[in-house]
């Protein structure tokens, strides 16, 4: 028999019993005085954070980013010098669905990496698709709420949902991608990642580049029919969250192939199309696959809330040699993530074993709740300071990472390029990429969601939506709709905040 420790109070006093309150005479009041029952009580209230406002439900893994290639000629970032191995974390995620929501719902899933670097946490906070449904991040919290809940009964509704896409022609790319066959993936472990919006590059002579993050599965690319999903919805909600442990655990260790696409600084100026613009790709054949390294995931966390739910994933976080870009969706993000995550985590959630950086943190922060590292007493806390505080350094910190830009304080559209259009791309990755099973599937999960909405403008404008994505598939749509009615409704099986992509990146024409 193994001798179990006694039990002791937050404080460490030990506590004479584990099941029993203290009470006046066995069958008489309990004492407020009972400390031990107050505390455990008062501890257990607390035990959740909020959820995230999107991506509630995840899971993920350790792993290792190992760079194979030279792509010193792009970047300086250490992490990605060739030879370099870097410890990283992973969590895949859907988006509209609350904690406890199957994980077989159609959606785009997130596909969020924490990479430990030596230059300190570099965050790649991408979906399984390439684009996404909005170019403005002011639009973000409108497209979310139509996509959650009715305030009154509490459901989805797919009248919410295709008000807000056929309202906003920029989202029709990333529809088509999430009511094809990808918005089902088969598992976490069978579908690619994107970093999907453009960053910057920067290289040691301080050249800079802009470029796209694909992370293209080992495991091939797998996925399931609307039935399975819905099947496997009722029998199992966790599926891809046991999917994924259980592959680790057996030793079974899924793997990514990182290509980066290279743009050259003076090509985004004149290109065809606003090459920041997130609902669209760059074709293969103007910026070619440049391959990178691997990412394997190779060891699940012991403990789900202190390394998963606790995980701050955060798109400004950035390192020397990456940067941002003219992309707004990216500059939202950059304000959103570290907000959300001083609400839902706390202040100081950088200090959280899972989040803390692998580097020494030399910041000016200081205090505020749950802070658990301090400065040595004799630290300076203010700069610049006569007292060999920390001080900045341009040449370490990589300085270089920007863009010409001048004009008005405006509210407009980005700057307009030959090319930009809502549906172009749309349709050549509904024509040209999908085969003809796929288009067929495509047609019943269309039909049935816009079957489920009831306002008949609604539904009008959602075939002069698919119309001009392709004018067959609107026809096709149309036909159906008139047949039935009401076809098969799909009432769950939408997304948010994501964007996956199926098999076309190649799409823009
Ligand atoms: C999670 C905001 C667009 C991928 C989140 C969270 C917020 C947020 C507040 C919760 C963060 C947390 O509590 O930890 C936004 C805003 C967007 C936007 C304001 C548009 C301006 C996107 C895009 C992508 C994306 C374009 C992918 C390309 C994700 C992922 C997560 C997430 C993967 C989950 C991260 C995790 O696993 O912890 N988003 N989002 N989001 N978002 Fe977004």
């Amino acid at each position: 028999m193994t001798h179990s420790p006694v039990t002791t109070t937050n404080s460490g006093a030990p506590v004479s019993a584990d099941g029993l309150s203290q009470t006046v005479g066995g069958d008489g009041v309990i004492a407020l005085t009972d400390h031990y029952l107050v505390e455990k009580l008062a501890q257990f209230n607390r035990e959740r954070v909020p959820e995230r406002v999107v991506h509630a439900k995840g899971g993920g893994a350790y792993g290792t980013f190992e760079t194979t290639e030279d792509v010193s000629a792009y970047t300086r970032a250490a992490l990605f010098q060739k030879g370099a191995s870097t410890e990283m974390l992973a969590r895949f995620s859907t988006v509209a669905g609350e904690q406890g929501s199957p994980d077989t719902w159609r959606d785009p899933r997130g596909f969020a990496l924490k990479f430990y670097t030596s230059e300190g946490n570099y965050d790649l906070v991408g979906n399984n698709t390439p684009v996404f449904f909005i170019r403005d991040g002011i639009k973000f919290p409108d497209f979310i709420h139509s996509q959650k809940r009715l305030p009154g009964s509490n459901v989805r509704d797919n009248d919410m949902q295709w008000d807000f896409w056929t309202n906003q022609p920029e989202s029709a790319h990333q529809v088509t991608w999430v009511m094809g066959d990808r918005g089902l993936p088969a598992s976490w472990r069978n579908m690619d990642g994107f970093g999907s919006h453009t960053y910057q590059w920067i290289n040691a002579a301080g050249e800079r580049f802009w470029v796209k993050y694909h992370f293209k599965t080992n495991q091939g690319i797998k996925t399931l029919t609307n039935e399975q999903a819905e099947q496997i919805a009722g029998q199992d909600a966790d599926y891809h969250q046991r999917d994924l442990y259980e592959a680790i655990e057996r030793g079974d260790h899924p793997s990514w192939t990182l290509y980066v696409q290279i743009m050259p600084y003076d090509d985004a100026k004149d290109y065809r199309f606003n090459p920041f613009d997130l609902t669209k790709v760059w074709p293969h054949a103007d910026y070619p696959l440049v391959k990178v390294g691997t990412m394997t995931l190779n060891r699940n966390v012991t403990n789900y809330f202190a390394e998963i739910e606790q995980a701050a994933f955060a798109p400004s976080n950035f390192v020397p040699g990456i940067a941002a870009s003219p992309d707004r969706m990216l500059q939202a993000r950059i304000f959103s993530y570290a907000d959300a995550h001083r609400y839902r985590v706390g202040t100081n959630h950088a200090q959280l074993p899972v989040n803390a950086p692998r580097v020494e943190v030399n910041s000016y922060s200081k205090d505020g709740q749950g802070r658990i590292s301090f400065a040595a007493a004799d630290r300076p806390v203010y700069a610049p300071n006569s007292f060999g505080g920390p001080q900045g350094d341009p040449q370490q910190a990589g300085e270089g990472a920007g863009w010409h830009s001048d004009g008005e304080l405006v509210r407009t559209a980005a700057s307009l390029h030959a090319a930009d259009d809502d549906f172009g791309q749309a349709g050549t990755l509904y024509r040209d990429v999908m085969t003809d099973e796929e288009k067929a599937r495509f047609l019943d999960t269309i039909s049935g969601h816009v079957g489920a909405v009831r306002n008949d403008l609604i539904r009008e404008r959602a075939v002069q939506y698919w119309t001009n994505v392709d004018a067959g598939l609107g026809a096709a749509l149309a036909e159906r709709l008139a047949g039935s009615g009401s076809a098969d409704p799909v009432v769950n099986g939408t997304d948010t905040d994501g964007a996956e992509e199926t098999a076309d990146e190649e799409s823009a024409a």
